[in-house]
């Protein structure tokens, strides 16, 4: 069985993956500091798939932790890289400590990959890389925009720092994703979103709202040049997603491509405003969200959505659920987390 280590493993988009790849027969090792995850997410990855991945809490930043463990696990293959501080709005206010969790965790795993001999890295990127794309839906080759926050600015570095590894000849191969909205839950109930504190993004802040936990949603923006004057996104499903990472895995451990590095967009290639996902939820649920519509939020994107013909025709990979099923799975997921939050 063929050894993939998946840091941020308990995370949301990891978690998802973890369950994915186990299900195409790989061994998974996962790492995650438990900063903005549980390791009861372990269990639930069980309860799906019968098979309890390893789970070592582990900082990417302790570089003589990750090489203890690369020791006392030889043969680690692939890595999927989800570690990651993944706020906006924080990494405003903490930049220092995003580009540290986000740059100097790759550079770690980067130079023990190549101590270690493992042959690929799939490095979880966004499309926050273009911007606002002048053209739509955006291609992998549209320029990448000056970013609006040291978040965007560490996936657009990171990017940049996997390709000269690979243009100087080091001795791996990197496949890029960049992910548009992820968004649901697995459809047994058993993994998903857990934010920590008030969310940040629409859905998990929706589900939150129509179970009661917040009074109100409110809708940032109503004169953006859209057709209901709100911000246009690409919401993925998250499983739809993660299975995105086992064919680039696959493709890149049985050496399909002839370049080194790849790069492809996980979207579904569809646009939604905010009032239509609202609408698509509540039509779909069955359960009303009270929103009240307020000024934009600072930093927002317009618009944008996905081309992904290059992930459908290269890794084969075509979003499948419904924007409705998605929702449906985040709502399931919403309820059985109760009033917790
Ligand atoms: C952004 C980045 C994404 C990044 C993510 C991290 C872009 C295009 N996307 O996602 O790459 O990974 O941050 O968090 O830069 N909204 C509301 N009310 C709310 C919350 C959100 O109206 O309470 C709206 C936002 O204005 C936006 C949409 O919902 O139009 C989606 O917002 P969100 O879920 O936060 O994701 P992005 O900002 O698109």
């Amino acid at each position: 069985m063929k050894k993939i280590l998946v840091t941020g493993g308990t995370g949301y988009i990891g978690s998802h993956t973890v369950v994915e790849l186990q299900a195409a027969g790989y061994d998974v090792i996962i790492i995650d500091n438990l900063s903005n995850s549980n390791e009861s997410v372990v269990d639930g990855i069980e309860r799906i798939s019968g098979i309890r991945p390893l789970f070592v809490r582990l900082d990417c930043n302790d570089t003589d932790g990750l090489r203890s463990l690369f020791t006392a696990h030889p043969g680690i293959c692939g890595i999927i890289h989800f570690a990651a501080s993944k706020a906006v709005g924080e990494s405003v206010r903490l930049p220092l400590m995003y580009y540290r969790n986000n740059i100097v965790t790759l550079l770690n795993l980067l130079e023990l990959m190549q101590e270690f001999g493992v042959e690929g890295i799939v490095f979880s990127s966004s499309c926050t890389v273009y911007g606002q794309p002048d053209l739509l839906p955006v291609t992998e080759d549209a320029p990448v925009k000056p970013a609006m926050s040291p978040y965007g600015n560490t996936k657009q570095i990171s990017e940049e720092i996997i390709r000269d590894a690979i243009h100087a000849g080091l001795p791996f191969r990197a496949v890029i994703l960049r992910y548009f909205n992820p968004i649901g839950a697995h459809p047994s109930a058993e993994i998903g979103e857990l934010p920590n504190g008030v969310p940040q993004n629409l859905v998990p802040f929706i589900t939150q709202t129509a179970a009661g936990i917040r009074p109100e949603l409110q809708v940032f923006g109503s004169d953006y040049d859209t057709p209901d004057g709100s911000c246009i996104r690409d919401y993925i499903n998250v499983v739809d997603l993660s299975k995105a990472h086992v064919t680039a895995m696959n493709r890149m451990l049985e050496n399909k491509s002839d370049q080194p590095m790849e790069t492809f967009n996980l979207g579904t290639g569809r646009g939604l405003t905010v009032l239509e996902l609202i609408n698509a939820f509540e039509q779909s649920t069955g359960v009303k969200v009270p929103y009240r519509i307020v000024g934009r939020r600072e930093g927002d994107i317009e618009k944008v959505w996905a081309n992904p013909e290059h992930a459908n025709k290269v890794l084969g990979w075509t979003a499948q659920t419904s924007v409705e099923d998605t929702l449906i799975s985040a709502w399931k997921w919403q309820q059985k987390l109760g009033r917790q939050q």
